[in-house]
């Protein structure tokens, strides 16, 4: 059977968003496990990362665990602007508020806002993705607009893209458009994949 984009996307976010609880617990745990050993990570010191949502594999364990080894965390922002992300410096009980799509954004006044150029490591949410790294993600472009630079560079890439999803989210092929910027890596409970360039 084959879908449309916009069927995929459906049908993909109810898959994630009918986990169970005790499911996606043990994804996150797995996840954090599995990604703490990379040396991606351990190399590592400007992580951005998301807070989950919609039934988004969730990385709070790996949050913490990047609080307590001193590297610096960052969350998307929206830029109220462009239809594109900053990232803001995300510490232990940092207030949070809701953006105009219901996602928590750290309080944080412009002046601290940086680039995804300025980051070591970006662990992006996605809808789904295939082995080759093709991402769909919620069907606004903010990431493919925030990587925009990368598609001009062949060697100087900053940051590492880090695609985090349930395993569910595979599919075998994506259909993808001129925009998209494809993943460096994706992890998932099970395993990681890195993909061929
Ligand atoms: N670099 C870009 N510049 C301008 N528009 C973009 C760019 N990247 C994506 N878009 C726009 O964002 C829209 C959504 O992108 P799409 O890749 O379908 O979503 P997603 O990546 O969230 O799944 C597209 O219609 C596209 O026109
Ligand atoms: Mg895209």
């Amino acid at each position: 059977m084959t879908y449309t984009t916009g069927e995929l996307r459906r049908f993909i976010r109810s898959q994630r968003q009918s986990l169970s609880t005790q499911q996606q617990h043990q994804h996150a745990q797995s996840l954090c496990q599995n990604l703490i050993k990379e040396k991606n990570y351990r190399n590592s010191r400007h992580i951005a990362c998301y807070l989950a949502n919609d039934g988004e594999i969730d990385p709070h364990q790996l949050i913490e665990h990047a609080w307590f080894c001193g590297k610096q965390v960052y969350l998307p922002i929206l830029s109220p602007l462009k239809k594109a992300l900053y990232f803001v410096p995300y510490h232990a009980g940092d207030k949070l508020k809701l953006n105009r799509f219901n996602i928590p954004e750290p309080i944080c006044s412009p002046s601290q806002w940086i680039t995804a150029q300025q980051l070591d490591l970006l662990l992006l949410p996605l809808v789904a993705f295939d082995e080759q790294g093709n991402r769909m993600g919620m069907g606004g472009g903010f990431y493919d607009r925030t990587l925009s630079y990368l598609q001009h560079r062949r060697y100087w890439r900053k940051p590492v893209l880090v695609g985090l999803a349930h395993e569910i989210q595979k599919v075998e092929r994506l259909d993808t458009q001129s925009w998209d910027i494809p993943l460096d890596y994706i992890m998932t409970e099970k395993q990681l994949y890195h993909t061929q360039k």
